[in-house]
C-alpha cells in the first residue's frame, strides 16, 4: 500500500513538472552576467533604457494597443528588477510568471518580434554594447514559449 502511495506521488511529480502546469522562472538569476549588467549600467542605466523602450513601444502601432492601457511604470519597474536578476544582479523580480502576464493579450509571433526589435532600437540608443545585447536577448528568447499564445 506504501509502495502504491509512493508510486502515485512520484507519477503525480512527473505529470506536474512535465505538463503545462508546470512554468519557467521568469528571473532566472545568471551571476556570470554581472559584467554585462555594468555594460547595461546597472539597474539605474536599466530604468533609462525601459524608460526609452516603453516611449519607443508606444510609437510602434504593432505593440502601442497592448501597452496603452496598461500601468506602464508597473509593467517598467517589473521589468527593470527582471532584468537586474537575469543579469546577475542584487535585486528581486517581484512581478507575475511570464505566463501569468500575457495569457490574456493574445500576442503572436510578430508582435513578439516586434517588441524584440524596439528594445534593440532602445539598446542601441543607450550606446550598449551589441554583445552585451545579445547575452540578455539569448536569457529572453526562450521566454517566447511562455508568451505567444496564437
Ligand atoms: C521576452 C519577451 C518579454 C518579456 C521578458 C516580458 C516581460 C514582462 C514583464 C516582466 C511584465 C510584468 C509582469 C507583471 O505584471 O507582474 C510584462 C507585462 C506585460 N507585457 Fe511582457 N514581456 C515580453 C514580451 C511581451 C510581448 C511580445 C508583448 C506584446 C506585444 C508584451 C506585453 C505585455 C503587457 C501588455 C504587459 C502588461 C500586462 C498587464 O498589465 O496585465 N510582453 N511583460
Amino acid at each position: 500500500m506504501t509502495r502504491l502511495m509512493y508510486g502515485l506521488a512520484l507519477s503525480l511529480a512527473f505529470f506536474l513538472s512535465s505538463s503545462a502546469l508546470a512554468q519557467m522562472n521568469p528571473a532566472p538569476a545568471n551571476p556570470d552576467l554581472r559584467p554585462v549588467l555594468e555594460d547595461f549600467g546597472g539597474e539605474a542605466g536599466l530604468t533609462d533604457l525601459m524608460d526609452d523602450f516603453m516611449e519607443i513601444m508606444l510609437e510602434n502601432p504593432q505593440l502601442r494597443p497592448f501597452f496603452v492601457n496598461t500601468n506602464q511604470d508597473r509593467v517598467k519597474r517589473q521589468l527593470v528588477e527582471q532584468f537586474c536578476v537575469i543579469l546577475g544582479g542584487d535585486c528581486a523580480y517581484t512581478g507575475r510568471s511570464m505566463r501569468d502576464s500575457h495569457a490574456h493579450l493574445n500576442i503572436d509571433r510578430a508582435d513578439f518580434n516586434a517588441l524584440v526589435e524596439d528594445l534593440q532600437i532602445a539598446m542601441n540608443r543607450q550606446g550598449i554594447p551589441f554583445r552585451s545585447q545579445n547575452k540578455l536577448l539569448a536569457e529572453l528568447a526562450p521566454m517566447y514559449r511562455e508568451i505567444i499564445t496564437q
